[in-house]
């Protein structure tokens, strides 16, 4: 039965909406490059944010974290002065988004001007809620992972023969520390945080890291220290102190979002690895209770990247560099497959093979070939754009296939469902390929073959449409060639008609 393309449009026309949210990637250390793991975080907040921003208002931050022992020493160990270190380490992070195509809107480093007197700002808060005092710290600390150990948290290792004190769950070595310093009342907190979680269980996710946190507060968490003495570089508070690295790093959530603070109050999601959770979902949501600042309202942790089934390391070098990878494949292809790689909360495996097969497959065989045939036919028999006009059943149902596929992934992206999001897409191109296979225009008399291309180019303009937010480069490349701008407005909106130039293709196979 024939029925009107308007007529389907104001039965079906669904609205969406998604609230003011502020989302935060983590800001990296400078002691090295830029790597996979930093890239994957990266575009995943890009994603997140570039989608929520075609529903709503989004207000994404990420940066580099600049101070600490940690980095000292590796400015130490490069004979450099530490300033200048920074500066000439924190060049590639900054690089790296641009080349990858990441639309911040505020980075920060933690050595700029701004940032350190907010922090000083911060700091005060927290010295007049009462909720520090004095003593001196007597334990472990790990300097690669900026973090304090408690005793039952170490074990010995052998490591090429020797036997090293290391912390169990990073395996990074541990020295015994004693200092004064000041310490933090989050004890004072654990009930509190402990209660909250379990009356919020939809604030931390996926759910084995919800019950990671669960078990670390279950088991106490003690105080805090958060200034150190042996080493300068950090933000000075007084008494030949600075102010420790992750209290300095945690503010930076706060300087980003200056004076956009509805964004925070409505909706603030951190993205973050899991590495880091403890600091995200415990001592932050804890300095924020002292302090009176809103509570986060989602703490997503994504999991780990091995390469060839071994952990990415610099020692066992093979760290995956990013720059490279975004050389040989192209951006949009490395945005989408690093993605497509693992379920994103889980870990997964980096291999060239891998990347390649899914460029090969999914890429070219499947978004490229859809995309190409239909313009090329349109092109060479018709020579511009067609208007969608009548439609039969299999049109509708499969227009239909496509609204499910907005509504799934808006729902999939309010969750952090970036892989559902991911395949709810390439399904849905998938049965568009069956289309045009079944009708098989290249066969069809003038009237039909123009009403099946039309709702091939409809097609085609949706995909553009839900593709932007991770691979933007070739969204916008099809949106111009079928004269469509990038609004999710423009869904339901029939294409004007517009003379076709003869398509180019929008991967290459490898
Ligand atoms: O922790 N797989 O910085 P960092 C996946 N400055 N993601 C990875 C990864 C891997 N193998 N390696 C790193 C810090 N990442 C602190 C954060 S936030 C206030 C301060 C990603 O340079 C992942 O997102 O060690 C991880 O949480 C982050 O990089 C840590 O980067
Ligand atoms: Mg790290």
């Amino acid at each position: 039965m024939t029925k009107l393309y308007s007529d389907y449009v104001k039965s079906d026309f669904r609205s969406f909406k998604s609230d003011k949210q502020f989302i935060t990637a983590p800001i990296y250390y400078v002691n090295g490059a830029p790597h996979l793991g930093h890239l994957y975080t990266s575009i995943a907040v890009d994603i997140l944010h570039r989608f929520m921003s075609i529903f709503g208002e989004s207000y994404f931050s990420i940066g580099t974290d600049e101070h600490g022992q940690k980095v000292e020493q590796s400015a130490q160990k490069n004979n450099c002065e530490v300033q200048k270190y920074v500066d000439d380490m924190y060049a590639p992070f900054h690089q790296l988004m641009k080349v990858a195509n990441i639309q911040y809107d505020s980075f920060i480093r933690t050595s700029s001007e701004k940032h350190k007197s907010n922090v000083l700002h911060f700091w005060n808060k927290l010295l007049d809620s009462g909720d520090t005092y004095e003593d001196s710290y007597k334990g472990w600390y790990a300097t690669r992972d900026e973090q304090f150990y408690a005793e039952d948290e170490v074990e010995d290792r052998y490591i090429k023969n020797s036997k090293r004190k290391v912390a169990k769950i990073s395996g990074s070595p541990v020295e015994w520390m004693e200092e004064k310093c000041t310490f933090f009342k989050l004890s004072k907190y654990n009930d509190e945080l402990l209660d909250y979680y379990k009356k919020n269980k939809s604030l931390i996710g996926p759910n084995a890291r919800y019950n990671e946190v669960i078990g670390m507060l279950e088991a106490r968490i003690p105080d805090l220290a958060i200034t150190r003495s042996r080493f300068s570089w950090g933000i000075s508070c007084g008494n030949g102190q600075v102010i420790y690295v992750w209290v300095d790093a945690l503010s930076n959530y706060i300087t980003a979002m200056g004076d956009n603070v509805d964004y925070w109050i409505n909706d603030m999601i951190h993205i973050i690895g899991k590495d880091i959770l403890k600091f995200h979902a415990i001592y932050w949501p804890a300095l924020l209770l002292s302090t009176g600042y809103p509570m986060p309202k989602r703490i997503y942790a994504h999991g780990w990247w091995t390469v060839n089934e071994d952990k990415m390391s610099k020692s066992l070098g093979n760290v995956v560099e990013p720059f490279d990878l975004i050389e040989k494949y192209g951006i949009d292809p490395v945005r989408y497959c690093i993605m497509r790689e693992m379920s994103f909360g889980q870990d997964g495996d980096f291999s060239h093979d891998r990347m390649k097969n899914r460029v090969n497959t999914e890429l070219v065989n499947v978004i490229g070939n859809l995309v190409q045939r239909v313009l090329a036919f349109t092109w060479k028999e018709f020579g511009e754009t067609l208007t969608i006009n009548d439609l039969e059943d299999q049109d509708l149902e499969l227009l239909k296939n496509w609204d499910e596929c907005l509504e799934n992934s808006f729902e999939a992206m309010k969750k952090q469902q970036i892989h559902v999001y991911l395949e709810e897409v390439r399904k849905v191109i998938v049965k568009t390929n069956q289309y045009i296979d079944f009708t098989a225009p290249w066969k069809c008399e003038s009237e039909e073959k123009k009403r099946i291309l039309a709702v091939g180019i409809e097609c085609i303009k949706r995909l553009a449409l839900i593709i932007y937010p991770v691979m933007p480069g070739s969204s916008e490349k099809i949106l111009e060639m079928i004269g469509c701008d990038c609004k999710i407005s423009n869904w339901f909106v029939p294409l004007q008609q517009k003379a076709l130039d003869k398509p180019s293709g929008l991967f290459n196979r490898i």
